[in-house]
């Protein structure tokens, strides 16, 4: 698949580079003219920052200068792609792995970057010693609460002070394609420890860092549906709803943001809908994880600019409306995209059939695309009296 994915990669680089939609990065414009300036600096204007997934492996590629270079310069948060996440932390029971974390935040600390930390609490990228200790009972229900309290206060500790927000749980809720399509909460930590562990998950991370943000991050939030029970917008919001009525220390809700062209997706105003309504319930918002793939059809491999350019404007059409509804909602703190060029993406690992890719802002060649410019444009082209400064998040107690 690895191979596939680079020849893949390298035909539509080379592709790319030659059609009318990869924008110079800021051709005829001087550093005073917005044009030129970093996705950073202009977010500043509003008090939001823009934050990517940052790739270890990438950012350590001393034969990859760029990657590093526009991590730094582009943006003001970063979160751990993967090196945060409890199989990377604790790969075997007891022995913990802290180098690549620790990384990554210093090299947050050194580019004057804020930390999202992602991620306390998932079903996935577990490490094998606590999945397999618990299917073989080696491992009880007890001491698994146990372990997870141990995990949370562990990690959060390490971190204190130096993480802005956490994602403390992760993707709890299914999807109305799963069976039954009544939404409901999923996976491992469910199963094991029924739905009170949203709950104590909160309460221990709090216990262990009170100044950090804790979110609640999922997918497949951008708008409400019919608010019936196919409905996952409107079941996350119920679940915080309910998570603040009792007291539970959750600060606010992350939108991931990840996106397809093939699909029928929402307008600015939609999405903002979303936001004003976790946001009424005291949260804090933030897109977490924005990408936008695309089907990479037999014509986009070949470099047909009928089939490319359809899919980067719509791209950035997309990449767009969840920037306008975040600048619209003033506790929309931050805007991360999850990886920010197609030479380091998630996407075309994972979507193999059909093949997906062209997901992020950037080229497998590091030229900006579409999408950058119109990100960029939303930054720029925005203020008073419909887009205001950020209201900052206080830590709930
Ligand atoms: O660690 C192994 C490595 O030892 C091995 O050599 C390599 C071979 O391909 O695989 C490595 O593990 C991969 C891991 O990323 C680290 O690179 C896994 O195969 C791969 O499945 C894993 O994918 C990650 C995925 O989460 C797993 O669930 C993606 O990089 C990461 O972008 C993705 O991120 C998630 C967010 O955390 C939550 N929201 C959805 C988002 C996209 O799926």
């Amino acid at each position: 698949m690895r191979l596939r994915r680079l020849l893949l990669g390298s035909a539509v680089a080379v592709v790319l580079a030659g059609t009318l939609n990869v924008v110079p990065v800021s051709a005829g414009s001087t550093p005073q003219e917005p044009s030129g300036q970093s996705l950073r600096a202009l977010g500043a204007r509003h008090g939001l920052y823009i934050g990517t997934a940052v790739d270890m492996a990438a950012l350590d590629d001393a034969n990859d200068p760029q990657y590093r270079q526009l991590v730094a310069s582009q943006f003001n948060t970063v979160t751990a792609e993967n090196v945060m996440k409890w199989e990377s932390l604790e790969p075997t029971r007891g022995n913990y792995n802290w180098g690549p974390a620790d990384k990554l935040v210093e090299f947050a600390k050194k580019n004057n970057q804020k930390v999202r930390g992602h991620v306390l609490v998932w079903q996935n990228q577990l490490p094998a010693w606590l999945t397999e200790g618990v299917a073989n009972g080696t491992i009880t229900t007890a001491q698994l609460r146990d372990l997870l309290r141990k995990h949370i206060t562990t990690v959060v500790k390490r971190y204190k002070g130096k993480i802005w927000q956490w994602d403390v749980v992760n993707e709890a809720a299914t999807d109305p394609w799963d069976s039954p399509p009544e939404i409901h909460l999923k996976g491992f930590w469910a199963q094991h420890l029924g739905a009170g562990y949203i709950a104590d998950a909160f309460r221990w991370a709090r216990a262990a860092d009170p100044s950090a943000l804790l979110f609640y991050n999922d997918y497949n939030l951008e708008a409400f549906g019919d608010k019936g029970p196919g409905d996952k917008t409107y079941f996350v919001y119920k679940m915080v709803k309910q998570l603040r009525q009792s007291g539970v220390p959750i600060d606010g809700v992350g939108s991931q943001g990840h996106l397809g062209t093939q699909y029928g997706n929402y307008d600015a105003f939609q999405v903002k809908e979303a936001l004003d309504a976790f946001s009424d319930l005291g949260l804090a918002t933030a897109f977490t994880e924005v990408d936008v793939r695309s089907q990479m059809t037999a014509g986009v491999q070949a470099g047909d600019s009928n089939e490319i350019n359809p899919r980067l404007q719509a791209s950035a059409a997309n990449f767009s409306v969840l920037m306008q509804a975040c600048l619209a909602n003033r506790h929309c703190l931050s805007y991360t995209v999850w990886g920010f060029t197609d030479k380091h993406s998630w996407v075309p690992g994972w979507f193999t059939n059909p093949p997906e890719g062209l997901a992020t802002l950037y080229d497998e060649n590091y030229q900006p695309k579409r999408a950058y410019n119109s990100i960029k444009a939303d930054l720029i082209f925005s203020g008073p009296p419909y887009v205001q400064p950020r209201i900052p998040q206080n830590p709930k107690r």
